[in-house]
């Protein structure tokens, strides 16, 4: 790359000079500007809920908000630490599940979705089809930080662990209010948010390239190419999946802590 020249977009050598910014005439700021709001307030809520501390357990159904899965501080509240604590107090607002939360925001902002979003969105580079970007200069995602993209495929694998964990949380909640076996509202919710966070995970582009990739002869691979398939299949509605779960952890959360708050009552079906 070295003495390349790295104008971009509509700047680049040989693109014909065109004064405007953009002759696109639709509202094509409206998608940008709604990830900006969309993506602002959803972290703006899960930082808030995360850093709480509080009403993210109901003891009497076992239901766990997954922004405090695992819970593995000796602050958790009793019951809701499912894989034991092997950390102390935590001061406050430090999220109690610190252990997971740093991966699950890292295969976020690495998600090829997502880079998309942001970097049209947040960085305006570009922000849509055929409107000129206002940087003067394009290296892509050769350099640090940007270079550090690349390992979305490791933080597919720390996502798929966690999945599990979120799996494990929504069966034990299977829990009546005296013991025994128990089903109300939340279970469906807590259902609902674990099947649409596997289907996110395993939609992940880097999901289908470890399965289907570096493969010559699909014939001689029978069941990856199945699999790989399915994935693709998953994987045409990887964006529609990216938005549905960040609103299924938003309800899954908001649920959880009405009823652990006392505000709201679990509709139960048994016990
Ligand atoms: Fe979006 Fe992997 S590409 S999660």
């Amino acid at each position: 790359m070295a003495g390349a020249d790295l104008r971009p977009g509509v700047g680049a050598p040989g693109r014909a000079r065109i004064d405007q910014r953009t002759l696109r005439v639709d509202r094509w700021w409206v998608q940008p500007t709604l990830t900006v709001v969309g993506l602002v307030a959803w972290l703006a809520y899960a930082t808030v809920r995360a850093a709480s501390q509080v009403n993210y357990w109901v003891a009497d159904y076992h239901y766990l908000t997954p922004f405090a899965s695992p819970c593995l501080s000796t602050s958790c509240a009793p019951g809701s630490s499912h894989f034991g604590t092997p950390f102390g107090d935590f001061p406050p607002l430090v999220p109690y599940a610190i252990l997971t939360l740093p991966f699950l925001l890292l295969f976020r902002l690495t998600c090829y979705y997502y880079r998309k979003a942001y970097y049209r969105s947040f960085w305006l580079s570009p922000p849509a089809c055929a409107v000129a970007e206002p940087h003067g200069r394009y290296t892509g995602e050769t350099r640090f930080p940007l270079l550090g993209q690349n390992l979305h495929r490791y933080f597919f694998y720390a996502a798929v662990l966690i999945s599990l964990i979120n799996t494990y949380d929504a069966l034990v909640a299977f829990h009546g209010k005296d013991g025994g076996f128990g089903f109300g509202l939340g279970n469906v919710i807590l259902l609902a948010n674990v099947v649409l966070l596997w289907a996110y995970t395993l939609s992940c582009h880097s999901c289908r390239s470890i399965i289907g990739g570096r493969l010559n002869h699909f014939s001689r691979h029978p069941v990856r190419y199945r699999l790989w398939g399915q994935v693709s299949r998953l994987n045409r509605h990887h964006m529609g999946l990216a938005w549905t779960t960040l609103a299924s952890l938003v309800v899954t959360d908001a649920y959880i802590a009405l009823v652990a708050s006392g505000s709201l009552s679990d509709l139960r079906f048994i016990n």
